[in-house]
């Protein structure tokens, strides 16, 4: 895919995640790595609704801004799983709501706080997604709490702020924020009961069968 078609496509992505609420405001940022080198960038301050492709923030492979507008304020926090993660080539934030009440609850595991309920959520986000501690959103000193942690997960939990989830392409990274969403929902749903979970072994087939 070319990079205006890549604008296009996170144009429309965006636009759909707005659309069903899993962002609002100007909350949340996407990513994606170009086949040409560098990196498209959500603009900072800008809504998922309404992005216009040609003014989508343009980054060089050292994450500098080299065109559109001025980018996120949060492109160290993509930069963390770009440099922790050879399989990374999108990265989407979101503040969704069930995935950050789950960033906010004290007793939960926070290596690990939704387990595996569903195949698609296992196939999508992975096997585990930890929960990184709080910072102001903005705060390059997440940068290395996420980079470590992104080394063994595909997405990780930021506390009371929300997920931030890569994938192998744009629309798998945004899958995967979908898939993240429902298992919260599900998650939260199920507190409380003691629902059946997926076995290690089912988890394990699912991930060598889906990787
Ligand atoms: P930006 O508008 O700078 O991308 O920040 C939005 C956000 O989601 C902060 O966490």
């Amino acid at each position: 895919m070319n990079e205006a078609e890549m604008r296009a496509l996170l144009v429309r992505l965006a636009a759909s995640l707005f659309a069903r609420g899993f962002s609002v405001g100007s909350a949340g940022n996407i990513s994606v790595r170009l086949s040409e080198g560098g990196y498209l960038i959500t603009p900072t301050n800008s809504c998922l609704g309404s992005l216009v492709a040609e003014r989508i923030s343009k980054l060089d492979a050292d994450f500098q801004h080299v065109g559109g507008d001025k980018p996120s304020k949060e492109v160290f926090m993509h930069r963390a799983f770009y440099t922790g993660r050879d399989d990374a080539g999108a990265v989407v934030h979101l503040h969704s709501t069930q995935a950050t009440a789950v960033s906010c609850l004290p007793d939960v595991d926070r290596g690990n706080p939704i387990p595996p309920l569903t195949p698609y959520f296992v196939m999508r986000v992975g096997r585990r997604m930890p929960i990184v501690e709080y910072y102001r959103p903005g705060d390059p000193a997440m940068e290395p709490a996420i980079h470590a942690a992104a080394r063994d997960a595909r997405a990780v939990l930021l506390a009371n702020h929300g997920p931030v989830v890569s994938g192998k392409t744009l629309t798998d990274a945004v899958y995967a924020a979908e898939e993240l969403e429902e298992a919260a929902k599900l998650y939260l749903m199920l507190r409380g009961a003691s629902p059946r979970l997926l076995t290690p072994g089912q988890v394990d087939d699912l991930l060598a069968t889906f990787g």
